[in-house]
């Protein structure tokens, strides 16, 4: 949050005051703090300095061009999911050799694509992608460099909807058949048996998840050493949480002697997939209020920004702070902050105390710099927010807010009409 500072009452990011670049981009816009990207990347190299280490930036928490041409800069690889991620990873400068492909639903295609780039790894999460892989690899003379995602069966303390390592989630292959699946992967032709992957859920808050996850990872590893394999890398996946409220964190620096304590042994190349802890923090989403609304229980302060723009309030009951940008007002009001879709789950936060506010005042929706404008869409035919960067004195706009002409153009009115 410092890299949102307030100043004599006004909110800004870095030196640039937030007001004057609502004076160039309309709200609703989402804003970056570079320094903040590039600061909690560089903790992550830091902690895991005495290791070799790997740090693959979970796309898909925020794939915008400028923010992974910033980590492409500082050395980052990239956790890629789609056809889509792995172009936008090329694109902004990552190197095919520094990627990673996590998912469970890779197409024929997009295999093709990923192997013909040469990839460092795929993170296999069933036997049929496994198949998959290796008739494509082989019908391109290549080998692919795999590792199965590994379901560990443990809870990672954490929202139902972004824990993935229970044995009721679909991800990965159940750590009672690793064995039986590595097995098969170094029988196939176009497969070569490079590593074991895991990654238990997102926004966890305590490292005993990670611990319990990494010691059967580690144990596995013996194993499948024991059953002649070389395993030579592990991918400890993504899953430190950020604070959104009052949340206490375990450090990098403890996340990383963790790794380093439960998996040091094995002399393996480890990959972190971290996403949310680079870029949540770093981001807000920066809004207006359209009216104040006397309701007959409730104050409404009504924005310009909603649901569509950021999902993670209506979808997982998340918390995000909401400040005002201008806290000119010494007086704090209780509201409840919604959105203009037309759903009652279109809120971000019932009866919460924000700086009295008017018509037309900016107002911040914090630590939205993760799973923010990349879960966004235009339902209600409300335009996708474009997106700012700020560094230092200097700010940028690094997507810019669609015209309704080319939103409306993509649709396709059939001959017979
Ligand atoms: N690696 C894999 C294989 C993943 O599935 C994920 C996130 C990550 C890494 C990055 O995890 P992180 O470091 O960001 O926790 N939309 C949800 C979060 C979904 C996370 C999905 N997987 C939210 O807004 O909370």
């Amino acid at each position: 949050v410092s890299y949102f500072p307030h100043k004599n009452n006004e909110m800004f990011v870095e030196n640039i005051a937030l007001s004057d670049i609502a004076q160039h981009v309309q709200t609703p816009f989402y804003c970056y703090s570079s320094t903040a990207i590039e600061t909690s990347f560089q903790a992550y190299k830091n902690a895991f300095s005495s290791q070799d280490a790997l740090i693959c930036y979970a796309v898909k928490a925020n794939s915008n061009q400028a923010v992974l041409a910033t980590l492409a800069k500082l050395g980052s690889g990239a956790d890629v999911v789609s056809m889509g991620e792995i172009r936008r990873a090329i694109t902004a400068g990552i190197p095919a050799d520094k990627i990673v492909y996590s998912g469970v639903a890779k197409t024929e295609e997009e295999i093709h694509y990923a192997l013909s780039l040469g990839i460092f790894q795929f993170n296999v999460e069933s036997e049929p992608e496994l198949e998959l892989i290796s008739k494509v690899a082989t019908s391109l003379n290549k080998t692919a460099a795999i590792a199965f995602r590994i379901n560990p069966d443990v809870c990672a303390q954490t929202h139902a909807k972004i824990s993935t390592g229970k044995a009721e989630n679909k991800f990965g292959v159940p750590i009672s058949k690793a064995r039986i699946a590595y097995k098969r992967a170094a029988s196939l032709p176009g497969i070569k048996v490079q590593g074991v992957d895991v990654h238990i859920g997102s926004q966890l808050t305590s490292l005993a998840p990670f611990e319990e996850a990494y010691q059967r990872i580690a144990e596995l590893v013996n194993e499948l050493r024991a059953d002649g394999h070389e395993i030579s890398v592990v991918d400890v996946g993504g899953g430190l949480g950020i604070t959104y409220l009052d949340e206490i964190i375990p450090s990098k620096q403890s996340y990383a002697d963790l790794v380093k304590a439960q998996l040091g042994h094995l002399n393996c190349k480890i990959i972190i997939e971290p996403g949310r802890s680079l870029l949540g923090n770093a981001g807000i989403l920066v809004s207006s209020v359209v009216f104040i609304k006397n309701g007959e229980e409730r104050q409404f302060l009504i924005l310009d920004a909603g649901m569509n723009d950021l999902i993670r309030p209506s979808m997982y009951e998340a918390y995000h702070q909401i400040i005002a940008v201008n806290k000119g007002a010494n007086e704090l009001k209780t509201y409840d902050v919604v959105g203009p879709v037309c759903e009652t789950g279109d809120t971000f936060a019932k009866a919460r105390q924000v700086h009295k506010s008017d018509a037309g005042d900016l107002i911040a929706i914090m630590s939205s710099g993760a799973y923010g404008s990349v879960m966004s869409s235009s339902y209600n035919t409300r335009m996708l927010a474009p997106e700012v960067m700020v560094k230092g004195n200097e700010f940028a706009i690094v997507k810019k807010r669609p015209s309704y002409e080319e939103i409306i153009k993509q649709d396709i009115i059939p001959s017979w009409l």
